[in-house]
């Protein structure tokens, strides 16, 4: 019991500084760095940070979701699929917050809550057993591709490198929920879809402005 507490402090201490800095390492190239930028009207431009804070607080979540299930995981190779994910997802919050930058724009002051709350649950589905916790990150891997799409749609087509970062971003997150599937991933109970989807919509809503 005192080991994994001693774990739990020090894998919240890293995972927050990590995630919560206004710049990540990525070890992947920016997927828009050839791109040029052109010149967007303050509408575009401004739906476009918007749609990338929430993007970005989508990856902190992502981050402290994989770190928490990779504490309580029950076998090894599941515990080492959750890590090797969060370093993947952090390139996508390093793309973020370089993408809102860009924009002139700053990430998402509740991130820390995201952050906390996010990580609970991944303790907790972590508890569950490793077919829960890789039923869970399938299902929420493809909730983020559905919302990757919907931003796909409204970002304005002037803007290339937003869209090019989310596509990769998206390509990303479809080959997570396969493998989460490949790896004996169980099917949600409809109820808890639902009410993932309901935090979601709570996250994205208010990180969209805050
Ligand atoms: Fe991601
Ligand atoms: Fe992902």
């Amino acid at each position: 019991m005192k080991n994994f507490l001693d774990d739990l402090i020090i894998e919240l201490d890293k995972g927050i500084k990590s995630s919560l800095s206004s710049r990540q390492e990525y070890e992947r190239a920016y997927p828009a760095e050839s791109i040029h930028e052109v010149e967007l009207n303050e509408f575009e431009k401004n739906h476009s940070a918007g749609l990338m804070r929430v993007n970005h607080a989508g990856e902190v979540c992502a981050q402290a979701l994989y770190r928490g299930q990779s504490l309580t995981a029950e076998l090894k190779a599941t515990r080492e699929q959750m890590k090797r994910a969060a370093s993947e997802e952090m390139d996508h919050l390093a793309w973020c917050n370089r993408r809102l930058d860009e924009l002139g724009d700053s990430p998402s002051a509740l991130n820390p809550l995201w952050y906390f709350m996010s990580f609970s649950i991944g303790v907790l589905t972590g508890l569950a057993g490793d077919r829960w916790s890789l039923g869970f990150v399938e299902e929420t891997e493809k909730q983020v591709v559905a919302h990757l799409d919907s931003h796909l749609d409204q970002i304005s087509d002037k803007d290339i490198k937003t869209k090019t970062v989310i596509t990769k971003m998206r390509e990303d997150e479809d080959a997570h929920a396969k493998q989460a599937k490949e790896s004996g991933a169980s099917e949600l109970p409809d109820e808890i879809k639902t009410g993932m989807s309901w935090i979601a919509r709570l996250m994205t809503s208010t990180s969209y402005h805050i």
